[in-house]
């Protein structure tokens, strides 16, 4: 299976999800400890990843394996070709650099003019109520507001992947807000994001996909009171299978919440999918 070149066309008309990213076999041990242990996964275009779990279960390992900034110790990380990365990491290192001129240096790196980057850094800092912290050393500054110069960064321009590791820790309510704001419309421009979050209302706001991770194991997250419901569906012919399907004999298995099957069967029944079976938790 190789990975797609020329990830840049728009092929959302033909429902077609490109993979991006290939988790293979991922394995990562620190000393003796195992954190993550044999990952396969794929990560499509324009997906909504979200990562969950106890303090130390590997989410913020995981986001670095995909960003290419940690080596694992067995199997690899395969991004398709010219994939333009954001990573927020967990901890923003303080510096006595200010924030307006981190970003600049940031936005000059990434190809924008300098009054371009001037103007966004201007008009980013004014949503996230960060205007008179611009000038400020960011050594000076704390966790949260810390965290927001990351979030700022982010959102300088449009990458291909947004990798955040809990981009919202100590920040209040009104800069959560305008974050799920501004990582929706990236979504709605096909950007992939990759989110380590431990407060659920970001993660429902955010992610079409849920995962923990349970002694280095990837596991579909179930909330406690989610109905998840299973969708057997027939290939009539032809058809390129959705990124969240997984194949079943002859048939292609499609688990979501009933809520979001509902929302997705009639598009996949008019582009031609046969339904051959669709159960609920229940009735399994
Ligand atoms: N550089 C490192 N050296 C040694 N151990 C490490 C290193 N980085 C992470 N670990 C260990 O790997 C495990 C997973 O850490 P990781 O930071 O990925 O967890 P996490 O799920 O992001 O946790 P949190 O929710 O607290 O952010 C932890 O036990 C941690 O102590
Ligand atoms: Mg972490």
């Amino acid at each position: 299976m190789a990975l797609t070149e020329g990830i840049r066309g728009n092929d959302k008309e033909r429902g077609v999800f490109m993979e991006i990213i290939r988790l293979e076999n991922v394995t990562k041990s620190y000393g003796d400890k195992l954190v993550l242990n044999h990952i396969d996964k794929v990560f499509h275009r324009g997906e909504a990843v979200a990562f969950v779990g106890h303090n130390g279960c590997g989410k913020s390992t995981l986001l670095r394996i995909i960003a290419g900034l940690t080596v694992p110790s067995d199997g690899r990380a395969v991004q398709a070709p010219g994939l333009l990365f954001h990573y927020i990491p967990e901890k923003f290192p303080p510096t006595p650099v200010t924030a307006r001129q981190y970003l600049l240096n940031m936005g000059i790196l990434d190809g924008m003019r300098r009054d371009e980057a001037g103007r966004r850094i201007a008009s980013l800092g004014e949503d996230f109520f960060f205007g008179e912290l611009l000038d400020v050393p960011m050594r000076s500054l704390s966790k949260g507001t810390l965290q927001k110069v990351g979030v700022i960064q982010a959102f300088m321009t449009r990458p291909d992947v947004l990798l955040l590791d809990e981009p919202v820790s100590g920040q209040d309510k009104e800069s959560q807000k305008v974050l799920i704001e501004k990582t929706n419309e990236l979504r709605g421009e096909d950007v992939t994001i990759l989110l380590s979050c431990h407060e659920e209302h970001i993660v429902n706001a955010i992610a079409q996909d849920v995962y923990t991770i349970r002694e280095g194991r990837l596991e579909d997250y179930e909330p406690a009171g989610t109905k998840m419901c299973t969708v057997i569906l027939e290939n009539a012919g032809g058809l390129e299978a959705d990124g969240r399907m997984t194949k079943y004999g002859r048939y292609y298995r499609l688990k979501a919440e009933e809520t979001e099957c509902d929302r997705i069967l009639p598009g996949l029944l008019s582009r031609g999918w046969r339904l051959r079976g669709m159960y609920n938790e229940e009735d399994s």
